[in-house]
């Protein structure tokens, strides 16, 4: 049975810290539900680090589903989040309705992602009244990456930190059932999830969160543009995957590649009928 959103609930109860990862197709989605993560996010990261996209603002929304479709098919226990692309929320409230739906009924996802706080509160009430679980997500916002002016640290003067404060408790108060935090200092983010009764998922937000989430192609050394301080290799895949390769070609070159185990044999009776 798939992950609920009270099960994620009750592990910040219980002190159960929660592991969340990004996952955009069916081969890495089942990796990962077989490896016992309770809660997926196909994350609009998808833009980035399998389109290769400039930045998270491009994806759009029939991308994500499409994806979001190969995760669900991948996973049998994980809650899948679905992200909600830039401006597929911001229009009016009939949209984000509709696109947050089309991520339930369409793609299969459990739940859905959308970024901002206050400003987008009114909004997560609506969803979440019409029956869709909504993860919201504060701090460094990609989406707004051209009105951040950069990917940097988020909450360290004293007026942003209480802004961020705010736009948890007005998640909290609007029905998130929890809050991703991104690149904020580790005792903001711990103050946060004290103050907050649901649960927060930090990424580059240190250990006070109640949970963390990575994007997958990071922790596995896939994405090699850059690696961000927040994420730590756990592997090294794209430098075995190129070995890999390498050693695919060379085969096929030298004529090592198929060997018979490879291959598939037939009756010789049926070659001999063929002779001229
Ligand atoms: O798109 C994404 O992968 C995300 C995570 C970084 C939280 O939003």
């Amino acid at each position: 049975m798939r992950t609920s959103i009270s099960k994620i609930r009750e592990m910040k109860q219980k002190g159960e810290k929660i592991a969340m990862i990004t996952a955009y197709d069916y081969a890495m989605a089942k990796i990962v539900d077989e490896a016992g993560i309770p809660m997926i996010l196909v994350g609009d990261s998808l833009a980035m680090v399998v389109l290769g996209y400039e930045s998270t603002v491009s994806v759009t929304i029939d991308e994500m589903l499409h994806h979001t479709k190969a995760v669900v098919r991948g996973t049998k226990n994980a809650l899948v989040v679905g992200d909600m692309p830039f401006m597929t929320y911001h229009t009016s409230t009939a949209d984000a309705l509709r696109n947050a739906a089309r991520f339930i009924q369409e793609a299969g996802a459990q739940a859905v992602k959308l970024e901002g706080g206050v400003t987008v509160a009114e909004t997560v009430k609506a969803v979440v009244d019409c029956g869709i679980p909504v993860m919201g997500h504060i701090g460094l916002t990609p989406q707004s990456i051209n009105q951040l002016g950069g990917y940097k640290v988020q909450g360290r003067t004293e007026a942003a930190a209480k802004r961020l404060l705010e736009d948890a408790k007005a998640l909290e108060q609007a029905g998130a059932f929890a809050v991703v935090i991104e690149t904020v200092p580790t005792p903001l983010a711990a103050l946060i999830t004290r103050r907050i009764s649901i649960p927060t998922i930090g990424i580059g937000a240190g250990n006070g969160c109640d949970g963390q989430v990575q994007v997958v192609s990071d922790i596995l050394g896939l994405f090699t543009d850059f690696v961000p301080k927040h994420a730590k290799q756990y592997a090294k895949l794209a430098d075995e995957i190129r070995a890999a390769v390498i050693a695919y070609g060379t085969e096929v070159r030298d004529g090592r590649f198929p060997t018979e185990a490879h291959s598939f044999s037939m009756d010789e009776s049926v070659l001999e009928a063929l002779k001229e």
